[in-house]
């Protein structure tokens, strides 16, 4: 089967800092993937280049049949690659449901900003993406005034309104007190099951990565050193020295 997204042979060196040491990778449609890997390793890196925000110096990413290499993020968005970031992107001045109806019409070339807020948007999709993540009772609230878990679920909320057949999530529960990471895995995982979205998402949390990935890929100064079923990767003995710690 084709993979949905691939890297070939990707390389890129910030001075003589190599992040991504050409690097092979593959993802299959229906995976659940957990990279994990040290701070610096490169893990946030290889997300850029894949979804548009770093070109690499040489090596191709693909998406599906299409060569995506540096397409600017929103072409990449617009082809189905969702994407949250480590720190929320959210429109602070305005409402959780607001935030979403951007995210959905910034699909429409034909929009600007403000015209977002008008009803062009489908308004059910918007309820039902709220519904899915949980958000429904926060609709009316600010942005801002959301804690740390319910920024994360509002900032997937926003890739999941334009029904992405990959999301790539960078430390979805990173700023989350650990008693609440697994609610909010729950609640990510079941909504990205009931859309079919093929996932990945970098997470520190051995028994979050366990409990929540198909399959793992281990990340140490740009490379993959490690990738296959999460039981083989978290108990390599370079592994569990080296990343987690053991
Ligand atoms: N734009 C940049 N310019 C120079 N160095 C960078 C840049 N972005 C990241 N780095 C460096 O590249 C390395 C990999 O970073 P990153 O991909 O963010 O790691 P991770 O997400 O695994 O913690 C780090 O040493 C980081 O400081
Ligand atoms: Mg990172």
């Amino acid at each position: 089967m084709k993979p949905l997204l691939e890297t070939r042979d990707l390389y890129l060196a910030f001075g003589g800092l190599v992040v991504a040491d050409h690097i092979d990778f593959q993802l299959h449609r229906g995976e659940r993937l957990a990279v994990i890997g040290q701070n610096g390793a490169g893990k946030t890196t290889f997300i850029n280049i894949c979804t548009g925000y770093l070109k690499p110096q040489s090596g191709d990413v693909w998406f599906g049949d299409r060569r995506i290499t540096a397409m600017p993020p929103r072409r990449i968005v617009r082809l189905g690659m969702g994407r949250s970031f480590q720190l929320p992107q959210l429109f602070t001045e305005h409402t959780v449901r607001e935030c979403v109806q951007i995210a959905a019409a910034s699909q429409d070339r034909r929009l600007s900003f403000l015209r977002a807020m008008d009803s062009v948007v489908d308004r059910s999709e918007v309820e039902s993406t709220l519904e899915l993540v949980g958000l429904r009772e926060d609709a009316r609230r600010m942005s801002s005034d959301l804690p740390e878990g319910k920024r994360k679920l509002l900032d997937i909320a926003m890739a999941l309104v334009l029904h992405p057949q990959l999301l790539i999530m960078d430390e979805p529960t990173s700023g989350v007190a650990s008693e609440d990471k697994h609610d909010l895995m729950r609640i990510i995982m079941s909504a990205l099951d009931q859309r079919h979205v093929t996932s990945w998402f970098v997470e520190h949390d051995v028994d979050i990565v366990a409990r929540y990935a198909t399959r793992v890929a281990a990340w140490i100064s740009g490379a993959i050193v490690a990738d296959g079923m999460p039981d083989g990767v978290l108990q390599d003995p370079r592994i569990r020295s080296e990343i987690l710690g053991a």
